[in-house]
């Protein structure tokens, strides 16, 4: 059949023609909008018990249309409800099985909204159910790294600049880095939260409608914090969706760091990690390889959420108020980001507590690179040498220790009086890993007591949340 029978459609009336069988498999979203099924049921239940509060359906209506939903939302749940291309989208899916089973009560439900105001008030609720969820998944995985930070805050692990050993570091320290990111990302979703939360219901098609509607009670009714306030905008209005995504994709540039860091630590140059047998796969051909796969695909995810906040910005650049068509555009990037995201987190979450750190070879490669120099300086300044004197002295230090392949606190102090007078032999103390460590002891700064400390904060806003 190359044509559809348009009067069987819920807009088909003014229509005599029928439609053209590519147009429809065109315009079809019910593939893949089929997943608002549940936020278009809640909608459209808090829509008609407005709507009989207010006189304009009856209580018989209302009790029609409530057992009709209850059907269709187990049906669904089933995997027994039978979704109709033909009938477009999720929407005119769900009125049509509803007037399927009960009638006159069905037709009624549409009374003063369009799939304008419905269809944004869907996107509303499912992106925040979403956001909640990468929120409590965020906060586990948060959990998990400030629980190793306080169990890793004096273990100590070179610090980098330009991927060179530069300073050593505490582990601690550095994994609270990484849960500093993501309490970032933490504030801005919930930040973002507040302007999905707002209700569109009522804004009809684009005018409001002259029904004598209530709608802060459909708002309330659906856990929004208020009504819109301006109906051209409100169904027009997608920032919500760009606002989360471009979140989102700072989350996931987040998690690409944090998984690159662990694909070098797991390589054998820096051994650092065993991610755990759990996570990792092996090769089909060399037998004695342990991959970091998860960690890979996590820093690869990070590009199809991207180009997602790319396709939603370039989705409404060009857009006129109110609605058009283009909207239909937003789900596909949106369910992508959200599905993404979580499943990033989850694995993440899951997989921290099983991340052995090997801290015998962190500590190992602290010490070798010359990574105290700085506390040198540091210590000559203290005796009374400008910064610049002492950068300078120090190196001429480093040069001969590279040269006899010795690390700083193997140099005899003969030979570092040989370059400073000021030199004496308490310089030992700042030459040490544990010694450099140690002295940053300031707000933000390395030392273990520090990190101890900052541990102790980031789990108290932990616990906050909930
Ligand atoms: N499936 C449509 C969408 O996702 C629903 C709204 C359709 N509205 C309309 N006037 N054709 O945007």
């Amino acid at each position: 059949m190359k044509h559809s029978d348009t009067q069987k459609k819920l807009w088909g009336g003014r229509f005599s023609g029928s439609t053209d069988s590519l147009m429809e498999a065109f315009s079809s979203s019910v593939d893949f909008d089929w997943r608002l099924y549940s936020q278009d049921i809640q909608g459209s239940l808090a829509h008609a018990r407005m709507l009989t509060k207010v006189g304009v359906l009856s209580k018989k209506d209302l009790q029609d249309i409530e057992s009709g939903f209850q059907q269709i939302l187990a049906e669904i749940e089933e995997g027994a409800f039978k979704w109709a291309p033909e009938l477009e989208d999720v929407h005119m899916n769900i009125e049509a099985a509803l007037t399927e089973r009960i009638g006159e009560a069905g037709k009624k439900l549409h009374t003063g909204r369009s799939r304008n105001d419905q269809v944004a008030t869907d996107m509303r609720l499912y992106l925040r159910g979403g956001v909640d969820n990468l929120c409590e998944i965020l906060t586990r995985l948060q959990q998990a790294l400030v629980d190793l930070a306080k169990a890793h805050s004096a273990h100590i692990i070179p610090g980098y600049t330009h991927m060179q050993s530069a300073q050593p570091v505490t582990l601690g320290h550095h994994l609270l880095a990484w849960n500093q990111m993501l309490q970032r990302d933490y504030e801005r979703l919930q930040d973002c939260r507040k302007r999905i939360n707002i209700c569109p219901l009522g804004s009809a098609a684009l005018a409001g409608t002259s029904y004598p509607i209530d709608r802060q009670m459909t708002s309330d009714a659906l856990g929004f914090d208020l009504p819109s306030n301006n109906s051209l905008d409100a169904v027009s209005d997608r920032d919500f969706v760009i606002e989360f995504n471009a979140h989102a994709a700072l989350l996931s540039v987040h998690l690409s760091r944090i998984a690159e860091e662990l694909v070098l630590w797991s390589g054998g140059n820096f051994d650092f990690v065993d991610l755990g047998d759990g996570f990792c796969t092996g090769s089909s051909i060399m037998p004695q390889k342990k991959n970091p796969d998860v960690a890979e695909l996590i820093r690869g995810k990070a590009g199809r959420v991207s180009g997602n906040l790319v396709a939603l910005l370039t989705l409404m650049k060009g857009q006129p108020l109110t609605y058009n068509r283009d909207n239909q555009e937003d789900k596909e990037p949106m369910f992508d980001t959200l599905d993404t995201c979580t499943i990033c987190l989850e694995v993440l979450a899951a997989m921290f507590p099983q991340v052995r750190f090997k801290t015998e070879n962190m500590y190992k490669a602290a010490a070798d690179g010359y990574s105290t120099a700085t506390d040198l300086a540091d210590y000559l300044v203290r005796k009374g040498i400008a910064f610049r004197d002492a950068h300078e002295v120090v190196g001429k230090v480093v040069g001969m220790a590279i040269a006899d392949q010795v690390s700083l606190d193997q140099i005899p102090l003969s030979q570092l009086q040989h370059h400073s007078e000021s030199i004496e032999s308490d310089v030992y103390d700042v030459l040490t890993v544990e010694g450099s460590v140690k002295a940053r002891n300031h707000i933000g700064g390395t030392a273990p007591e520090q990190v101890k400390m900052a541990a102790i904060e980031a789990a108290k806003l932990l616990a906050a949340r909930h």
